[in-house]
């Protein structure tokens, strides 16, 4: 049964008895972090897009664990460029292959930048994730507005949507409750909200607006808080 465990912002664990994969690992610098970059040894990276937020650790981690980092052409060529061995640029389509799963990168209507020593690098185009894994099958939007193409991921028959809500930079509040609607998951988990003052939001209250106007049920997760689904 595999198990995804929250380490706060967006960044997450997906694991099973064999593998373990990061989603976004931001973990110095953010303030909800449950864990440290030095703590966590995943098999596999996997990146929505540039932004500093999300990228996070990848370098550090991927560079002293071997970690295989799939990401969109242009943050995965330069994370090669920064000595990222396993580096695996994808685009938006295609489905790459992990130890222990799958990931289709899909569309994210946001923007995609990486600031280092002082300028932006490693532009390109923002991603969602449809990974399959443990016999499961989680989208994670990545920083997104709503858009109406969710309806298409949806029909990849999800059993866990991960979407933000914090506003400002992504979806709020109801446009993530919009967002279940087209996704038709099973279980709908929040996440991008309370790290930064300007994406101050109440998850209970997603949670709310998801079970009263779709059929899947919201999971709030606190930073270290592991579901198993
Ligand atoms: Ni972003
Ligand atoms: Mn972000």
């Amino acid at each position: 049964m595999p198990a995804l465990t929250y380490l706060g912002h967006s960044a997450f664990l997906l694991e099973d008895a064999a593998q373990t994969v990061a989603i976004d690992p931001f973990l110095t610098g953010n303030p909800t972090a449950s864990t440290t970059a030095d703590a966590i040894a995943p098999d596999t990276i996997l990146l929505t897009h540039a932004h500093n937020d999300h990228v996070g650790d990848t370098v550090a981690i991927a560079k002293r664990t071997g970690a295989k980092v799939i990401a969109t052409f242009e943050l995965g060529t330069w994370l090669e460029g920064q000595g990222v061995a396993g580096a695996t640029p994808a685009n938006h389509g295609g489905t790459v292959a992990f130890p222990g799963g799958t990931v289709k990168l899909t569309p994210a209507w946001h923007t995609s930048s990486y600031e280092h020593e002082g300028s932006f690098v490693a532009p390109g185009i923002p991603a969602g994730l449809v990974v399959r894994f443990g016999g499961k099958t989680v989208y994670f939007a990545g920083d997104t507005c709503l858009f109406g193409d969710m309806a298409l991921i949806g029909e990849e028959g999800l059993d866990v949507a991960v979407v933000p809500i914090g506003d400002h930079f992504t979806m709020g509040l109801e446009d993530a409750a919009r967002a279940i609607g087209l996704l038709k998951p099973k279980i709908a988990i929040p996440c991008h909200f309370n790290t930064f003052a300007p994406i101050r939001q109440d998850p209970a209250e997603f949670k709310r607006l998801v079970e009263e106007h779709t059929a899947a049920t919201g999971v709030i997760l606190a930073p270290g808080q592991r579901h198993e689904f």
